[in-house]
């Protein structure tokens, strides 16, 4: 249950107060002159008590000016209809081609990839799957080249029913040995050195900086607070300090100084087994839904029995630093960001100079937080800033009703923390026990949550929650089937403030049904509008882009997952526009654009997947994407996107 009713500060007299908050709200609303245009209803709700006068003058400035200036959206491509067949779709003034699949070779060495006789071995040096965030670091070109780059690029949860040719219709109990050590192998992460010559981007297989990162071998140390606390030890490392593999990771982030932040999300689906009710890992297990045995790795492999090793799956669930440019360093795992299931990790820089992190936790009525670094960031010496994560204060948010937020700290110092963790490591193991003692408001499932340091405000991507059965303004929906996104402003513009306030852009779902009550600008096209939001990325011009994932319910929408633009500001705030269309069964990651906003590139992942997801086989897809070949199951690929004529994308 939430508190949403309750509308005190309880403490922290230094924070600005609510009529000071509401007057900034203001102040910044007539200046940007937003958000009228839609939502009247909803906008207008949420400023209830901050003074409804002001709201009227707003309302008729923006009117004027909707008089006065033809609309113009910031994108310009032509819109994709909606829809849903086997194959993508682009937006027909640009160009998507497929640059790499699960299984192609990564290394000079690498096996081509055969469907009937897969290895770890092999997976360990082939692109791995179920491709998600992906993250773009430039590189200077070699000569030749127009463009090059490193794509850092997640590969979230196996499906061995599509994986595996003829994979029994049964479900996982005979996964066999060799096919977990292959799904253990298939996930992580890849990091891919790509060149653009002649306007097609390609794989450099003999880069210095390509890399795997898996759950099967590779070695990843655990730092911050909670690293070498006694819940961290298990039998194979008694001092708590070093974890094989990384898995779940969904989203991330690109950090200033060039290292890449890998989210674990739902690593509770990889545990199996049982521990007594009255084991002091039982109620933490029980708040991650640990064990869930999705895939049944613990019949093969006994860490992932939490009877056998009841504190590994506390190993799990956290943020994951990589160094791209050093392909022999051993990644982090960064405990000072907390444990949840953690969708992804936008970072941008607060005007004092620090670091601050945005974070879902992907699950119904679970949390909003940021981190904010300790110490500022070293713009001219990016090695100065490699424990920077470590020291750092967790955030949670807790979202009122009349429109403002709170973040409140998950400090040991924090009084009610005290009195039920014993210490600081405790509270970031268990973030979402801590979170629920603060009074944190249950949100409709954050997904991706992107800063924009063009406008200053940062949107959050909450997919849906068909479970909710109270609304209130920050989750303004019961039966929450198509997600909404809402817009905080930090106060005074500082990402690092422990005050802001926030705003519904849009609610999602066909606009044309009154019962999916979505609120879209009215400019958006029947194409515009779309459902259960979950990547975001701001491209170098400032403008938003918003992918889906239905999870399967593309049947509620009629049209598959896709990416789409998304205006933020002036009249045409609120309206979508299609970009690009998975095919069947896909759901749309990573959206990254190159540094001269020239290229996209998308992770078309779990294309051919089903209504219901995981359920399908190899033999029963939805699409045999990309290759459409005989016997060759579908395939999560990175599809690099430009525009026809040359020029920024979209
Ligand atoms: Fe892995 Fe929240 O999507
Ligand atoms: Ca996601």
């Amino acid at each position: 249950m939430n508190d949403q009713g309750d509308n005190r500060i309880s403490n922290n007299t230094q924070q600005a107060s609510l009529g000071e908050v509401c007057e900034k709200r203001f102040s910044r609303r007539g200046f940007v002159k937003t958000s009228v245009a839609i939502g009247v209803g909803g906008a207008v709700a949420q400023l209830v008590g901050c003074g409804s006068d002001e709201v009227q003058n707003v309302a008729e400035q923006d009117n004027h000016w909707r008089e006065n200036n033809p609309y113009k959206m910031r994108y310009s491509f032509k819109e994709v209809e909606h829809g849903g067949d086997e194959h993508h779709h682009v937006a027909p003034d640009h160009e998507a081609k497929i640059l790499i699949r699960w299984g192609d070779p990564l290394f000079n060495d690498s096996p081509e990839f055969d469907p009937n006789n897969q290895s770890a071995e092999a997976q360990l040096k082939q692109f791995g799957y179920n491709n998600d965030y992906v993250g773009y670091l430039p590189l200077k070109p070699k000569s030749g080249q127009q463009a090059r780059a490193l794509l850092c690029v997640n590969h979230e949860y196996p499906i061995p029913g599509l994986m595996f040719p003829n994979f029994p219709a049964d479900g996982y109990q005979n996964i066999s040995a060799e096919q977990v050590k292959i799904t253990q192998a298939s996930v992580g992460n890849t990091i891919v050195e790509v060149g653009l010559e002649d306007g097609e981007w390609s794989v450099d297989t003999r880069s210095k900086y390509n890399r795997r990162i898996s759950a099967l071998d590779t070695e990843i140390k655990i730092t911050g607070p909670a690293a070498g606390h006694h819940r961290m030890k298990t039998s194979t490392d008694r001092r708590g300090r070093l974890v094989i593999g990384t898995m779940n990771n969904c989203a991330g982030g690109m950090t200033p100084w060039g290292t890449y932040l890998t989210c674990e999300e739902n690593f509770n689906g990889h545990f199996s087994g049982d521990i007594a009710k009255n084991h002091p890992e039982a109620d933490n297990h029980k708040r991650y839904n640990v064990p869930t045995d999705y895939t049944n790795w613990g019949a093969h492999d006994k860490r992932f029995d939490i009877g056998a090793e009841p504190n590994e799956p506390n190993r799990f669930g956290w943020v994951v630093e990589i160094d791209p440019l050093d392909p022999k360093s051993t990644p982090k795992k960064r405990t000072a960001l907390g444990r949840f299931k953690h969708e992804g990790g936008e970072c941008i820089v607060a005007p004092s100079g620090q670091l601050v992190v945005y974070m879902g936790d992907d699950q119904r009525f679970e949390y909003l937080y940021k981190f904010v670094s300790r110490d500022k960031v070293n713009t001219e010496h990016p090695k100065a800033n490699r424990d920077l994560l470590d020291h750092g204060t967790l955030y949670v948010a807790k979202f009122y009703d009349e429109g403002y937020l709170e973040w409140l700290p998950l400090v040991h110092e924090n009084g009610p923390l005290e009195a039920v963790f014993e210490s600081q490591a405790d509270i970031l193991i268990e973030a979402r026990r801590a979170a629920d003692v603060l009074g944190a408001t249950p949100m409709d499932r954050p997904e991706d949550v992107v800063p924009n340091q063009h406008n200053g405000k940062v949107y959050v991507m909450l997919t849906n929650n068909s479970k909710r059965e109270e609304p209130n303004n920050a989750n303004p929906r019961a039966e929450n089937y198509f997600g909404h996104i809402i817009e905080i402003n930090e106060l005074d513009n500082d990402f690092a403030s422990e005050r802001g306030y926030w705003d519904v852009l849009v609610k999602c779902g066909n606009p044309k049904i009154p019962n999916h009550q979505s609120e879209w600008n009215p400019e958006t096209s029947e194409n515009g509008w779309f459902a259960s939001p979950d990547n975001g990325v701001i491209d170098p011009d400032g403008r938003l882009w918003v992918s889906s994932d239905q999870g399967g319910k593309a049947f509620m929408s009629g049209t598959n997952d896709g990416l789409w633009g998304l205006e933020t500001d002036g009249p045409l705030r609120g309206t979508g526009k299609m970009f690009f269309r998975v095919p069947n069964g896909g759901e749309l990651c990573g959206p990254a654009f190159s540094d001269d906003g020239e290229s996209l590139f998308v992770a078309v992942q779990h294309p051919g997947d089903g209504y219901k997801p995981g359920k399908v086989r190899v033999e029963t897809a939805t699409t045999q994407w990309p290759d459409f070949q005989e016997g060759m199951p579908p395939r999560p690929s990175i599809v690099a996107i430009r525009k026809k004529a040359g020029g920024k994308v979209g």
